[in-house]
């Protein structure tokens, strides 16, 4: 995947919101020892809930080279950053907070991801997850159009990546059910719409070329990526209108879990 912590930062502001909903979740007592970030970006977040939190030890872990580059510079004796798949990340038991926030979509099986988390936890140990879950808005229809269109299908030499949110995100139910067979003795698991307001459906295409669009980015030479988005952005402007401001609702799963102490 090609990520660049620029173009995720312009919707920083909006994108932190379901962090720190997902923060808020998380128990401060006893003390979190050591926690994991998996899918951390470029890590502004990761440290700054480390100290709001006050874990002791903050491992931020990410696949992007890019993202880690700008992580190094947050790099504060308590929290440090490595390169990691958060598929197959695990540890030998200690952690006391694992912490995944908008990057477990990028995967699939999620009920054995989280199920090698779980193992990675220690008694008292917690799980506190987030995931867009907006697959059936046409932001992501769109996207999931221009997979077919040419000259890009041919150019991923049939090659067409599947939108994540679709294949690999589960309904919040399912991972309600998950996390009572993993043993989780309290959880809580909800659906939220968030609705960040853009200066126009023009930006819809911004937002998306530092998330969904990158997939794409990853197949397609980069002498196309500014044609994908241009047509991208044409669509999403006849779909949904030429609407300034546009709220673009968007749905998120937020869950969390702490096993037995
Ligand atoms: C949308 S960003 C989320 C960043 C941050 N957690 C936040 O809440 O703003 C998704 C991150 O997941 C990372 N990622 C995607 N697949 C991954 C994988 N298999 N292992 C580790 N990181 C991955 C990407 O590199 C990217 O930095």
């Amino acid at each position: 995947m090609t990520w660049n912590p620029d173009q995720y930062h312009r919707f920083a502001e909006e994108r932190a919101r379901p962090f720190w909903d997902l923060i808020g979740l998380i128990e401060t007592d006893p003390p979190i020892e050591r926690a994991v970030d998996l899918g951390c970006g470029s890590g502004e977040l990761t440290a700054e809930a480390a100290r709001r939190l006050g874990v002791s030890k903050m491992l931020g872990l990410d696949s992007s080279q890019q993202m880690l580059a700008a992580a190094g510079k947050q790099d504060d004796g308590r929290t440090t950053f490595a390169v990691g798949d958060l598929s197959t990340w695990s540890d030998d038991g200690a952690v006391d907070l694992v912490l995944a926030a908008a990057s477990l979509q990028w995967v699939p099986d999620h009920v054995d991801v989280l199920a090698r988390w779980t193992a990675s936890l220690a008694a008292g140990g917690q799980l506190a997850v987030q995931v867009p879950d907006n697959g059936v808005h046409p932001s992501h229809q769109i996207a999931t159009e221009l997979g077919q269109v040419e000259p890009f299908r041919s150019a991923m030499e049939g090659d067409v990546p599947v939108d994540p949110t679709v294949a690999n995100v589960l309904e919040p139910q399912e991972y309600a059910e998950t996390l009572f067979e993993l043993g989780y003795e309290r959880q809580l698991v909800r659906l939220q719409v968030y609705g960040p307001v853009l200066d126009s459906t023009k930006d819809v295409a911004e937002w998306m070329r530092g998330t969904s669009l990158t997939r794409y980015f990853a197949r397609l030479p980069e002498a196309l990526h500014e044609p994908l988005v241009d047509e991208y952005r044409h669509r999403v402007v006849a779909q949904l209108g030429d609407r300034s401001p546009y709220y673009f609702a968007f749905r998120r799963i937020l869950f969390w879990g702490r096993r037995p102490g």
